[in-house]
């Protein structure tokens, strides 16, 4: 099995390199799992108590329950991944099965701060967009998909995602193997990876 991080800040871009990556395969080659799916389980929390929670600080996501889940795939077994409500800010209650593929893709924005997290990938990824993109991008997609408005979004980028991405997340750019600036169009090194997987699965 071979293990793949893809990092980067809040609307770099990671979902587009994810699907480039994986155009060539097959469904049954490869696993996409999300870093969102192990934000910590806030049950216990009333709804405006759980809007005010840090998501961009590493303390949110539940690294123990990812590193228990990438290494029961890595064994051939199949986990129950949790469901993410992104409007609830919580787990939904609900379980997806995964089961355990040739190429696992665990993306997003906190996963190589957690030193046993990068252990177990056998390539890391940082993708790389200037913060005016980002936040463009993610101003777009928290209004149509996510149920947020204007304000809001300013607001947390403000306070949270800005600090959080230059304390926690741009720093992780050093434990990469691969850069990839998805400011242009970048076709290169999707390129590179994928050699390396096809090489991995033949
Ligand atoms: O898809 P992306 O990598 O951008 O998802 C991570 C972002 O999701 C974080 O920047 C975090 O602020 C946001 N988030 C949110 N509401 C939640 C959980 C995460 O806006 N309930």
């Amino acid at each position: 099995m071979l293990i793949i991080g893809i990092a980067g800040g809040t609307g770099s871009g990671k979902t587009t390199v994810v699907n480039q990556i994986i155009d060539e395969l097959k469904h049954e080659e490869v696993d996409v799992i999300s870093q969102d799916s192990y934000y910590q389980d806030t049950t216990h929390l009333s709804f405006e108590d759980r809007k005010k929670i840090n998501f961009d600080h590493p303390k949110s996501i539940d690294f123990d329950l990812l590193g228990e889940h990438l290494e029961t795939l890595r064994s051939g077994k199949s986990i129950q991944q949790p469901v993410y409500s992104f409007k609830e800010h919580n787990r939904t209650g609900e379980f997806i099965e995964i089961q355990p593929r040739k190429v696992v893709i665990v993306e997003g924005i906190l996963i190589l701060t957690h030193p046993e997290i990068r252990e177990l990938f056998d390539i890391k990824i940082y993708v790389h967009a200037d913060s005016d993109e980002r936040l463009i991008r993610r101003l777009k997609r928290d209004i149509a998909d996510r149920g947020r408005d204007l304000e809001e979004v300013l607001w947390r980028y403000q306070t949270t995602l800005k600090p959080m991405h230059q304390q926690f997340i741009e720093p992780t750019k050093e434990f990469a193997d691969i850069i990839i600036p998805t400011n242009r169009y970048n076709t290169v090194a999707v390129d590179i990876v994928q050699t390396i997987i096809k090489d991995r699965l033949s």
